[in-house]
């Protein structure tokens, strides 16, 4: 509820033709970088996945966080080996032909005492300004 309160401006929900949440991504801006989105949680029922609704939502969502906020990079966490996530974000980044640096964020070594992977900070951007 607090992602949906506090983070709206930054979260985008899809629902079907009865009104069913059907697909939800939240983000925010890290208040140290202003000029980002980060991208926390994305899901898609499993009754609408394989429609492109993740690469839609997250593609609408940059789109008025670009015009909204003057956001010019977009973040996330991803493990290695999500081939969903990986898939999903490669393909917003090609499409917005933003740079990709990738950077380890959360080490399985040093911050989870090897009992969870790596958390990989992608950072893609700067993207150009919204289209007219
Ligand atoms: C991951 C998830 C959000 C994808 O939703 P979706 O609407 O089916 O995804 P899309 O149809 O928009 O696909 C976007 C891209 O990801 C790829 N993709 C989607 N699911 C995939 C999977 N399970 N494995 C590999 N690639 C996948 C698609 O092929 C597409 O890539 P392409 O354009 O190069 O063909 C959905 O499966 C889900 O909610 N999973 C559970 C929650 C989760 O794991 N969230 C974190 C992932 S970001």
């Amino acid at each position: 509820m607090l992602q949906c309160t506090h983070f709206a401006d930054t979260s985008i929900a899809v629902e079907d033709a009865d009104g069913a949440l059907v697909g939800f991504i939240s983000g925010y801006i890290p208040p140290s970088r202003p000029d980002a989105l980060f991208v926390w949680q994305v899901a898609v029922d499993p009754t609408c996945r394989g429609q492109k609704l993740a690469q839609r939502m997250l593609t609408a969502l940059i789109e008025r966080c670009r015009a909204e906020q003057s956001i010019a990079y977009i973040e996330t966490t991803i493990t290695p080996g999500n081939a969903a996530s990986e898939a999903l974000f490669s393909r917003v980044y090609s499409d917005l032909k933003a740079p990709l640096q990738k950077t380890v964020l959360f080490s399985r070594k040093e911050h989870f005492a090897g009992q969870h992977d790596d958390e990989v900070l992608w950072r893609g951007g700067p993207i150009g300004q919204p289209q007219a």
